[in-house]
């Protein structure tokens, strides 16, 4: 089946120099294309669309500080069973709990710092996908 899915390399990711890294894990999925892909600042009002569920959460603000501290690498990626295929890529929300061999396994600590994002479903793609790429179908 295929997808299409809203992947940001977040602030970390892109200090760290890590992005050639992340990005290669997904490139070399077989058959998965990136089909979008920005060097972009997030401000306050993206990422209130972006977060809307978790606006008023503990985690929120600190969330948005971290998430407009410096440029993320949007993607929009394709490809078979991709939405819950990058979600494995990248692991669980905590680094710790995560893997090793996942993203957030080999490279993360913090929760919040955790490197990447990715749709949860193909709802949530259209939508994130319709916020930072609004210019595609
Ligand atoms: P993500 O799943 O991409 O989207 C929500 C983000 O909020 C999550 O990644 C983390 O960056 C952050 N987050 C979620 N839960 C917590 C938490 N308990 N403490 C700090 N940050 C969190």
């Amino acid at each position: 089946m295929s997808q299409r899915t809203l992947v940001l390399l977040k602030p970390d990711a892109v200090k760290r120099g890590l992005v050639g890294e992340i990005i290669g894990r997904i490139e070399r999925k077989a058959g998965w294309t990136i089909s979008a892909l920005e060097l972009r600042t997030l401000d306050r009002a993206i990422l209130e669309q972006h977060y809307a569920e978790h606006v008023g959460r503990d985690f929120y603000e600190p969330l948005v500080a971290f998430m407009s501290s410096g440029p993320v690498v949007a993607m929009v990626v394709g490809g078979e069973r991709v939405i819950e295929g990058v979600r494995a890529l990248a692991g669980p929300t905590d680094p710790i709990a995560a893997p090793s061999g996942s993203i957030r396994g080999d490279f993360g600590t913090i929760t919040r710092e955790n490197l990447i994002h990715a749709s949860d479903s193909e709802e949530s793609a259209e939508r994130e996908i319709k916020i930072f790429f609004p210019g595609i179908s």
